[in-house]
């Protein structure tokens, strides 16, 4: 068969991409973690592997089979969601969808923590995990498109914008995840699409593969545009 190359715009091009939550533990059998499904970040990755892309996925603990196609690398924390991504360079296109837990406890006992007849609760001291989107976008070897997540509750255009800039990143696919919205661990999202020039774009609901579908033109178009 011939095979059009618009069909895989992102030939050559390589990729990582973060999904799912991390998991810090607190000791041995108890960790901090979150609800991420891991279905966004999962289906971005085998988006960008069908366009042509050579995907590293970096992802936590997750239902989601590992994508055909696609080099999955598993982790819990996001110490080592980190170190993954950090090896996977350089890359042209980075896409962090992960849920990081923003927080870790910062002594993680090699021994079970025990009740003790009488003592009061412990007391969890957390420490802040490192910022894998906002280490990427500056890094030394920074790829030329990096995108991130913004989940707010509030006035979602101001929040995400806020995010981009501090973040430094590119692109920011906000969305809205107050009470009801049904967006986080659902199966579709509504996105807004920040871009650091200061363009804006409302996407309607739609289900996390045709985000993700969408995603990756919108990739393939400003690499293309880019190169020009
Ligand atoms: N992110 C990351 N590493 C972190 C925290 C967040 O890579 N330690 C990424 C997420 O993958 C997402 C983006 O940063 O792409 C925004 O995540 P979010 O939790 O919305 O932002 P935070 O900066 O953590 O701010 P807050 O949770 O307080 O809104
Ligand atoms: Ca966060």
């Amino acid at each position: 068969a011939i095979l059009n190359p618009m069909e895989r715009p992102l030939e050559g091009q390589r990729a990582v991409v973060t999904s799912g939550p991390t998991r810090e533990a607190i000791d041995p059998v108890r960790y901090i973690s979150n609800h991420s499904s891991g279905r966004q970040g999962h289906a971005i990755a085998r988006a960008l592997a069908e366009a042509g892309a050579r995907v590293t996925l970096v992802s936590g603990p997750v239902q989601e089979p590992d994508p055909e196609g696609v080099t999955t690398v598993h982790i819990e924390s996001a110490r080592e969601m980190l170190a993954a991504v950090e090896a996977a360079l350089p890359v042209d296109i980075a896409v962090c969808a992960a849920a990081v837990a923003d927080w870790r406890p910062a002594l993680a006992p090699a021994r079970k923590i025990k009740k003790e007849e009488g003592a009061a609760a412990p007391v969890i001291e957390l420490v802040e995990n490192p910022d894998i989107l906002r280490t990427l976008a500056r890094h030394p070897r920074r790829p030329r498109l990096v995108v991130g997540f913004a989940a707010e509750t509030g006035d979602l255009e101001a929040l995400a914008r806020a995010k981009l800039a501090r973040k430094g990143c590119d692109w920011i696919l906000a969305n809205d995840v107050s009470p009801g919205s049904g967006i986080f661990g659902g199966e579709s999202n509504r996105i807004l699409l920040l871009t650091a020039e200061g363009e804006s774009e409302a996407w309607p609901e739609l289900d996390k593969r045709e985000v993700a579908r969408r995603l990756v033109r919108r990739i393939a178009d400003h690499l293309a545009r880019e190169a020009d």
